[in-house]
Order: C-alpha cells, then structure tokens, then sequence
C-alpha cells in the first residue's frame, strides 16, 4: 500500500511538471520595435508579430507627425535646419530581455524616420542582433541597412525586409519568406538563382521597365542594360538605370521589378 501511494505522489508530481512546462507561456526573446507614421510600416510589423510570436511596441514621439505629406515634409526640413530631432516617449519593453530586435521604420529622405534617427543615438544595442525592417515609396532597405551598421557598431545588423508602400498587399507571402530563409520560423522557400549577367536593354525591356515605373510619381531614369532570373512563377529583372538626383546631378540607381504571369510589371526596389 505505502509503495503503492509512493508511486501515485511521483506520477502526480511529474505530470504537474510537465503541465506547467507546456502551459506558461513562454517569454520571447524577439522584440519587434517600430515606428510608423501613416500606419504601413506598423502592417509590416503586425505581419512580423503573427508570423513570430514576438512581443511588439510601437514607437511613439512625444510631438506626433500628424500632417500630410506634404506638411511631414515641410516638418522635417524645418527640424533638420535647425539640428532638431523628435523626443521618443518612454517605452515599455526592456530592451535588455530580448536577442533579436525586429526594428521597423519608414524611409524618410533616404534615410530612417527621424523618430528611429532619436532612437539609435539613445540607444546602442550592444550585443543584439537587429533585424530591419522598413517601407518606402521607392526603395532605402539596402541604404538604411547600411546606414545602421554604421550608427549601431556594437550590434549585429542583420539582412533585412522592405517593401514599397504601393505592394503592401503581399506583405503576409514575402514576410513568411523572408523568415523561412533567415531560420526564423520552419518551413521550405525556394531560393532563386542569381540573376543573368548585365545585357544592354532591348525594346521589350524598355517596355517592362516602362510599364513598371512610368506610373511612379517620380521618375525614375533610363534603363541601361538589365539581367533577370526566373523566380517561382514569376520572372524578375534588375536593371541598371541612368538618372538625374533632385538637384540635377546624375544618379546611377539599380531597380529591381516583378513580373508575375499575366500581371502588370510592378517595381519592388529601387538602390541608389
Ligand atoms: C517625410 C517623408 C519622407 C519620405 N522620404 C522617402 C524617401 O526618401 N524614399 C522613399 O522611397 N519614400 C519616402 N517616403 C515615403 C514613405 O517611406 C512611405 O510612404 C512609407 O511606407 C510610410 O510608412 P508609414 O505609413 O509606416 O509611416 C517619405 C515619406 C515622408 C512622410
């Protein structure tokens, strides 16, 4: 009898083990940190959250960017003359309880939004690794990833996602992709061969160049030679491109464009 309530107290005590094992949630290690003005960049990040089950928070200045474009813009000209930047107001999250730190923001001048401008010069990010993430009219991933690594040194800057504000629809598909292939969720995605080398464009390049980026509110250069690969269904081009900077100097820039089957051309990217 007295083995046999022995047994019954370690069988009790083990499955109360496990139990609590399975059921308390588990704190992350990921943080996703954003900020968002007009609400695109903070679908990035809710897409980000679904995907990881991460903990988030939006970033938020004391002085909101509440105008319209064209009164942001008139804004921040304003500040940058006169050497001002956005007070963030206090966060909640402990930066010091997470590894990896999802940093969102949208692309503001080439650059990050001035409230993530504030953000790195307060903080360090010493050890972490930081994975960016950003939307943008045309493009600024690859300039911003940069830009962090040399504002953040004591952080491990990650390849990051983007995405133009106009394709904010297939966020849910690129950001499942972009996870699989960095190893932050399981799955399989097909990795793309390289592009093909550099070849002046023809006509039915122009063409798709044209049908891509005509509608942009910019423009956007002369597209000069162009290489492609096929990329799941679709095919994808990168082109390289002649044209002029706001203040009239001459820019080479690189764009990438997606040309899904039976869809119009669309640009993705824009590296200047
Ligand atoms: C002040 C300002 C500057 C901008 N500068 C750029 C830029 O340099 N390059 C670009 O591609 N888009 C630029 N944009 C467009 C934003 O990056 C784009 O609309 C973004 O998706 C907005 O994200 P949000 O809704 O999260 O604020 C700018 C927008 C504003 C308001």
């Amino acid at each position: 009898m007295k083995i046999f309530l022995l047994l019954m107290v370690f069988a009790m005590t083990i499955s109360n083990c496990f139990a609590q094992e399975c059921c308390e949630p588990k704190e992350s290690n990921i943080l996703i940190l954003y900020y968002s003005q007009t609400g695109v960049t903070k679908k990035v990040a809710e897409e980000l959250q679904k995907q990881l089950g991460a903990d988030i928070e939006r970033l938020e200045v004391t002085k909101p960017y509440d105008g319209n474009f064209d009164e942001t813009i008139a804004r921040c000209i304003e500040e940058s003359k006169k050497g001002e930047l956005p007070h963030l107001r206090p966060f909640k999250a402990d930066l010091k309880k997470y590894d990896v730190i999802f940093l969102g923001y949208p692309v503001w001048f080439g650059t990050y939004a001035k409230p993530v401008i504030t953000l790195v010069n307060s903080f360090k990010f010493a050890g972490k690794q930081i994975v960016p993430f950003c939307t943008f009219g045309s493009g600024g991933l690859v300039e911003t990833t940069e830009q962090l690594k040399k504002a953040l040194p004591m952080a491990k800057i990650q390849e990051g996602y983007g995405i133009r504000e106009a394709r904010i629809a297939k966020v849910e598909e690129e950001v499942e992709r972009f996870l699989t292939l960095s190893g932050f969720i399981a799955g399989e995605a097909e990795i793309y061969p390289d592009y093909s080398e550099q070849k002046p464009v023809t006509k039915e390049d122009v063409e798709i160049f044209n049908a891509a980026c005509s509608g942009y509110k910019f423009p956007l250069g002369t597209p000069i030679t162009v290489g492609s690969r096929k990329a799941g269904n679709a095919i994808e081009y990168l082109y390289f491109v002649n044209g002029k900077s706001p203040n009239g100097q001459d820019v080479e820039s690189k764009i990438y464009i997606r040309v899904e089957k039976n869809k119009k051309p669309e640009f993705t990217l824009v590296v200047r």
